[in-house]
C-alpha cells in the first residue's frame, strides 16, 4: 500500500469516527429529552399516604402546624424549583434540625419517619402534593 493510500484511509477512519459519535451524541440527547417527564405518581394513593405519615406534622390538610411541619399547600421557593425525582429523594433522607437549608430549625426525619414507604409510594406522595399546591 502506498503511504498516500494509508493517510487517506486513515482521515477516513478519523472522519467516521467523529461523524458516528456526534451522530452517537444526538441520539443521546434526543433520549434524555424523551425521559424528561418523570412518570407521574397516584395522587389518590398519595393522598392515603400523605394522611397517614405525613399529615402530622404538615397538618391534614398539608398547611402545616406550627413547630412541627412546614406549608406544602403555600410552598416555599426551594421545594418549587424541585423535580419529583428531587423531592422523592429529599422526602427519603429528611432534613437536620442543622441543614443549612433548614428554616425552622425542627428537623424533618427520614420518609416522615416511616421507613416502610417504597419508591412507588414516595412518587404517589409527591403527585398529591403537587396537587394540593396552591398555583
Ligand atoms: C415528624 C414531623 C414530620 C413528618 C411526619 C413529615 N415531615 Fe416533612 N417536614 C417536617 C419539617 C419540620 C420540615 C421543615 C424543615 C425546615 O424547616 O426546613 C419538613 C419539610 C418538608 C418538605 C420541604 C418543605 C420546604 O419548603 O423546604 C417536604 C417536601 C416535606 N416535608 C414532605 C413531607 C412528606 C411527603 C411527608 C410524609 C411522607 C413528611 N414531610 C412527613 C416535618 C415532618
Amino acid at each position: 500500500m502506498s503511504r498516500k493510500l494509508i493517510l487517506l484511509v486513515a482521515l477516513g477512519a478519523v472522519i467516521m469516527f467523529l461523524v458516528g459519535y456526534g451522530g452517537a451524541n444526538a441520539v443521546m440527547a434526543r433520549l434524555a429529552d424523551r425521559q424528561q417527564p418523570a412518570a407521574a405518581g397516584d395522587a389518590a394513593h398519595g393522598r392515603e399516604i400523605f394522611k397517614t405519615t405525613c399529615a402530622l406534622c404538615h397538618g391534614s390538610s398539608g398547611r402545616g402546624m406550627p413547630g412541627l411541619g412546614k406549608d406544602l399547600v403555600n410552598q416555599s421557593a426551594w421545594m418549587q424549583k424541585q423535580d419529583d425525582a428531587a423531592l422523592i429523594a429529599f422526602i427519603k433522607v429528611g432534613r437536620a434540625g442543622e441543614d443549612p437549608l433548614n428554616e425552622t430549625g425542627i428537623p424533618m426525619l427520614p420518609m416522615g419517619g416511616n421507613p416502610t414507604l417504597t419508591d412507588a409510594d414516595l412518587a404517589d406522595v409527591v403527585a398529591y402534593i403537587r396537587s394540593i399546591q396552591k398555583k
